[in-house]
């Protein structure tokens, strides 16, 4: 592919936007191949995502402004569900995806972040929907996530002025879970790169979440995204649907087996060619 690189560590699978002269800028290419390579992740063997930009400088820096600028309504309006339909999918993709953010997230990097499961970002990394000083909406459901993400207060100060904020205020709204700094030694060396220490964090949190019971993991990652979206008598319900589907699993039965039964061996043993 010309602008994505995927690579697998182990259960973990790395998409990076790879158009780093442009800043990591979102063109109609990036978009295809980013829908093609979650369609070719093999969901047999991984289990969580990473999604970062190359470089040190920038996540994404937005859609590409360049492609937009000669766009008709129509053409606009295809552009906006060409972005939508492919953060549907990540957001939607079956296993938890990570966004590890290394420098800007602006307009359509702001919205791919947020249609992520988690971010953590580097120390450098600068968030904001600038798209009213460009003349239109955000276009990659920023009005719809950012909202949904951080109160609908916050999100309309940060669209309506245009406004970047930096790592530390986006970690204070809880528009990412952590932030991570670059290593420096007692000489005042960078012994370790802010992304560097952003990735090893992100895989960190993604060999974590891959240890665990994969259905299970799964399950919790529907069960929240699709409670989100109804009221509370409708989503506990679909809470007890993804609970259930759980038990008769090969994880349920070895992992409730294992902490009850006081002989571990006999219990890895018995499901040792499950
Ligand atoms: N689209 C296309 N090209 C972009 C880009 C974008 N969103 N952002 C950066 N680039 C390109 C620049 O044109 C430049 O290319 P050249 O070297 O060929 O001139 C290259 O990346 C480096 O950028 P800068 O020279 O501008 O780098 P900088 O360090 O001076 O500034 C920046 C960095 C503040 C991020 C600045 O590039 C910038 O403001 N970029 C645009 C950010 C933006 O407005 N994003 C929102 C886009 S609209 C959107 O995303 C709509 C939507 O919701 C779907």
């Amino acid at each position: 592919m010309e602008f994505v690189l995927y690579e697998e560590k182990g259960a973990v699978g790395i998409i990076t936007i790879n158009r780093e002269k442009a800043l990591n800028a979102l063109n109609s290419t990036v978009l295809d191949e980013l829908s093609e390579t979650l369609d070719n992740v093999n969901l047999d063997v991984t289990r969580a995502l990473i999604l970062t930009g190359a470089g040190e400088k920038s996540f994404v820096a937005g859609a590409d402004i360049g492609e937009m600028s000669t766009l008709t309504k129509k053409e606009g309006e295809a552009f906006g569900k060409k972005g939508n339909d492919v953060f549907r999918k990540l957001e939607t993709f079956p296993i938890p995806v990570i966004a590890a953010v290394n420098g800007f997230a602006l307009g359509g990097g702001c919205e791919i972040a947020m249609s992520c499961d988690i971010r953590i970002c580097s120390e450098n990394a600068v968030f904001g929907q600038p798209e009213v000083g460009l003349g239109i909406t955000p276009g990659f459901g920023g009005t719809q996530r950012l909202a949904r993400l951080v109160s609908p207060g916050m999100a309309k100060q940060m669209i309506y002025t245009a406004r970047n904020i930096k790592a530390n205020e986006a970690y204070r709204i809880g528009l990412v879970n952590e932030v991570v700094s670059a290593t420096v030694d007692e000489a005042g060396n960078v012994t370790a790169s802010a992304k560097e220490n952003l990735m090893a964090a992100a895989e960190k949190m993604a060999a974590t979440i891959a240890k665990n019971a994969p259905i299970a993991v799964r399950n919790c990652k529907k069960a929240i995204n699709d409670g989100l979206q109804v009221n509370m008598d409708e989503a506990i319900v679909i809470e007890e649907k993804l609970f259930g589907d759980c038990f008769e699993t090969e994880d349920q039965r070895y992992g409730m087996a294992f902490f009850l039964d006081k002989n571990k061996d006999k219990v890895k043993e018995a499901f040792k060619n499950k």
